[in-house]
């Protein structure tokens, strides 16, 4: 969601908050803003786009003190007026998250106000004004007690040489220089730092050149820990790529390295805290979750342990059944997805013990969790996720082996064979051109497989609709007769991924299915008969042959470059797909 930065000390700030918001892009980008403090002076440079629009502005910001930010809307469409900061009298703001009692707020306290914006977040300027009687602590605390929802919100006012930060339920980092200090809604935008802190729910902090005061919900000054930051500034050159996303897909086999690698240093505690697991439950969202249903395969077929899969968004509402020895395995690429840091904390209230797989130590949901598997792959600056998609295949992988009792050396040794086999695929990638060109022309395009075919088939349609804009589903294979078959006609097309010789003839029959109603259909496969049987009738995407459970790590490899493609074709922006953002801090 929203990205903040906030600066405060010796240098211009302008800059730095600009530094910052462009480490910070990924987290949204329909417009940004910036606010700086020059003599007790607050000016404001805000517009709809992506931070670059406020490049011509930054010479002109003077100040040694402001806040930043890179909006993903909620409240209000992508415009100069709903773009923070938003500002009231001495105040001006911005926040990450969604204020949920905001028309309540406004009705009780400014009937008669016209807002400046569509916003939720104006409302927390408002108030601030209305509160400060020249105590700037009182005005945050007041606020921040009357606020619900989620916020991480950073504040300038006119009367302070710094600036402060209010949270709930959204992240907030504080960063330490010499003479100078920083505030962030994520890690990467304060890299530079060796040390953060990492705010907690209800905290007020008070920054200036000189240092950081934190206060809990009593307002009482407390000490939070000081850490040694974990995030390297995000590599945003690009090398010969002309998009993140291939480069990050080329980056695959280096995520899947990395992570079985890590695995060895966890699997000690990963080993302890399943001990006397009796049945699992997976959740995550999106792309995390569609990792999950190929986990229930893996954990099912290892470790013949039983399995549920539940999106996060889901079950946090469903008042879940939590039996005795229930382990309940959150994923996240980014550990701060509201819905499924909110279900990792309800599984544990509830009194499961909780395992994060994810990509970011010190994220909320790894502070929740009684173990972490570690994903390396590595920071993913496109939305779109690909190589950390992989990276928890290789994490669940080898959590699924730890289930079934293997050492982790051997299982670890068990993927050594993924990394060149997905070079090769993700190498070999111009195959996918004509399907690419097919997809771009499709009314719509259906994934379908069976059995571990069918959890990337999920995964190759979302990433597809996700940047392509080109209307998708994926299917399980063998459901395809139970109605999704009436859709079938000559503009749609149905990529099928068979890599099981056991199923082969079963999903070739539905191959089959689909051309008989003059559909269009196209082949991802190791099978050589059915590469045989379909060479020359559909197109034949041919992936090396590998053990079938090590099938999804290069079947994944081939439906994001597909993806990829196919955006490129319809001259889609593959990094920045509309409406989205990487990071999704909000319900
Ligand atoms: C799709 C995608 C999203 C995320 C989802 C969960 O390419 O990236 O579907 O997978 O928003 O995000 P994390 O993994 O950060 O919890």
């Amino acid at each position: 969601m929203c990205g903040i930065v906030g600066y405060v000390g010796g240098r211009k700030a302008a800059g730095i908050i600009y530094g910052g918001l462009k480490q910070l892009e990924y987290r949204g980008y329909d417009s940004a803003g910036i606010a700086t403090l020059e003599d007790g002076k607050i000016s404001v440079v805000k517009r709809r786009g992506k931070v670059s629009v406020l490049q011509p502005y930054i010479g002109g910001l003077g100040g040694t003190a402001g806040i930043g930010h890179t909006r993903w809307a909620t409240h209000g469409g992508p415009s100069d007026e709903n773009a923070h900061p938003h500002s009231a009298g001495k105040f001006s703001i911005v926040h990450n998250g969604i204020i949920e009692n905001y028309s309540e707020l406004k009705e009780k306290y400014f009937p008669d106000t016209a807002f400046l914006s569509e916003t939720d977040s104006e409302i927390i300027a408002r108030l601030l004004d209305k509160f400060y009687d020249g105590d700037f602590l009182y005005a945050l605390k007041k606020v921040a007690d009357l606020l619900k929802g989620s916020y991480a919100a950073a504040v300038i006012c006119a009367d302070f040489q710094g600036l402060a930060l209010i949270k709930r339920n959204n992240p907030a980092i504080i960063g330490y220089g010499e003479g100078e200090n920083f505030a962030a809604s994520d890690a990467p935008a304060l890299s530079f730092c060796k040390q953060i802190t990492i705010l907690e729910d209800g905290d007020v902090a008070v920054l200036t050149a000189d240092g950081v005061s934190i206060f809990n919900e009593r307002l009482q000054g407390v000490i939070r820990e000081r850490i040694v930051n974990p995030a390297t500034p995000l590599s945003l050159e690009l090398g010969d790529c002309p998009h993140y996303m291939l480069k990050e897909i080329r980056e695959v086999p280096a995520s899947v390295e990395r992570t079985r690698t890590a695995y060895l240093s966890v699997e000690n505690k990963v080993g302890l805290t399943l001990a006397g697991a009796e049945r699992i439950i997976i959740t995550g969202c999106g792309t995390a979750y569609n990792s999950g249903i190929i986990a229930k395969r893996f954990i099912e077929t290892f470790a013949h342990m039983p399995v549920e899969t539940e999106i996060a968004g889901e079950f946090r509402y469903k008042n879940p059944i939590i039996t005795p020895n229930t382990v309940v395995v959150a994923i996240s690429q980014s550990g701060e997805t509201a819905d499924t840091v909110e279900a990792a904390k309800l599984a544990k209230r509830l009194g499961a013990v909780v395992v994060a797989v994810t990509n970011a130590p010190y994220s909320q949901l790894t502070r929740c969790a009684d173990a972490v598997v570690p994903v390396e792959a590595g920071s993913e600056i496109c939305v779109a996720a690909t190589k950390s998609y992989t990276g928890q295949l290789t994490a669940l992988y080898l959590m699924a082996k730890t289930l079934a009792g293997q050492g982790a050396a051997e299982a670890v040794k068990s993927l050594s064979a993924v990394a060149p086999l997905c070079e090769r695929v993700i190498a070999e990638g111009a195959d996918i051109d004509t399907l690419a060109d097919m997809c771009a022309r499709a009314s719509g395009v259906y994934f379908l497989g069976r059995d571990i075919d069918h959890g990337v088939a999920l995964e190759g349609s979302l990433k597809l609709k996700e940047i392509s804009y080109v209307p998708s589903e994926g299917y399980p294979a063998g459901e395809l007769k139970h109605g999704t078959l009436a859709l079938i006609d000559i503009r749609t097309v149905s990529v099928f991924l068979i890599t099981s010789p056991r199923l082969a003839e079963k999903s070739a029959n539905a191959v089959e299915q689909v051309l008989s109603r003059k559909g269009k259909a196209a082949v991802i496969t190791n099978v050589a008969a059915v590469r045989e049987r379909f060479a020359g009738r559909v197109p034949v995407i041919s992936i090396p042959e590998c053990d079938e459970y090590l099938s999804p790590f290069l079947t994944a490899a081939a439906v994001q470059l597909l993806a990829y493609k196919t955006a490129l074709l319809l001259d889609r922006d593959p990094d920045k797909p509309r409406n989205l953002a990487k990071s999704v801090t909000v319900e």
